[in-house]
């Protein structure tokens, strides 16, 4: 991707993330459901930000050695809800944000954190970090929302760079999956219209001029499993359905 895309794509998708309030960020990026939509008061939200947080660390640690000594790095980590409950068990946890938003209000959320941070990122490098010098790389929520093909390849690059011999990755994406009846009629008839083709309601491509929605680029396991296997990575679990039945979670490590 040269340089004059991706600024483009960085702009576009900073607009969609960037907040105007932290509750909106909380409430209705981070954590959207009709659960919250319904939510009456700050009391249910909190709740409910608790509950679905423990439900989300459980998943990301699921199968993972975790160590207290390991150094942490969550890829699109929001306001630092999962890093603040990771930080106590591990040496340290890094996030890298693409919204400046998101990692401001994150000060103030990870104040009593001390081994946490939100770093600010092109929201494609890793820029910020050395090779081979973290122990367990993370994501959640995140990558279903990446518009570009490019850009979770070029994620896949840093994660192999910064990733120790022998470290973890857990991410969650989106499955590719059949579409729904309604859908491929949308699509047969969009054309006859005059507009562009449907694709999935999951899927938005990113192209100039465009407005960024809330699906990413989604991966048929078969080929997920190939990208991860071209960066030199080695899958040691891929479960589709777990908290979602489009969720994928796959598990893999640089080998030692
Ligand atoms: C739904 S929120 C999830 C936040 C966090 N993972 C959690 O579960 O609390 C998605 C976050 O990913 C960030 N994000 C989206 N695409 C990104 C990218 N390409 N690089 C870095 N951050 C990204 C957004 O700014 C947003 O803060």
């Amino acid at each position: 991707m040269d340089t004059a895309t991706h600024e483009r794509w960085l702009a576009d998708t900073r607009r969609f993330w960037d907040a105007d309030t932290e509750f909106v960020a909380r409430y209705r990026r981070i954590c959207s459901s009709a659960a919250f939509d319904a939510a009456q008061d700050e009391a249910e939200l909190l709740r409910l930000w608790n509950e679905e947080t423990e439900k989300a660390l459980a998943l990301i640690l699921e199968g993972i050695p975790l160590q207290a000594a390991w150094n942490c790095l969550e890829i699109g980590c929001g306001i630092g809800r999962l890093i603040k409950a990771l930080a106590p068990r591990c040496r340290s946890v890094t996030g890298v944000d693409l919204s400046e938003r998101m990692a401001a209000w994150s000060r103030e959320y990870l104040a009593d954190a001390p081994n946490a941070q939100v770093l600010v990122n092109d929201g494609r490098s890793l820029a910020a970090f050395a090779d081979a010098s973290v122990d367990f790389v993370y994501s959640h929520l995140a990558f279903q929302h990446i518009t570009l093909f490019e850009v979770v390849d070029d994620y896949l690059a840093e994660i192999r760079r910064v990733l120790r011999p022998g470290g973890w990755c857990r991410i969650q994406n989106w499955r590719d999956a059949p579409k729904p009846v309604s859908e491929s009629f949308k699509d047969m008839i969009r054309p006859l219209l005059g507009r562009g083709r449907y694709r999935s309601s999951r899927c938005w491509t990113w192209a100039d001029g465009k407005e960024v929605k809330f699906g990413g680029v989604v991966f048929h396991p078969r080929d997920w499993r190939r990208l991860l296997r071209r960066h030199g990575f080695s899958v040691s679990a891929l479960t589709v359905g777990a908290g979602h039945d489009f969720w994928m979670w796959t598990t893999f490590r640089r080998p030692e």
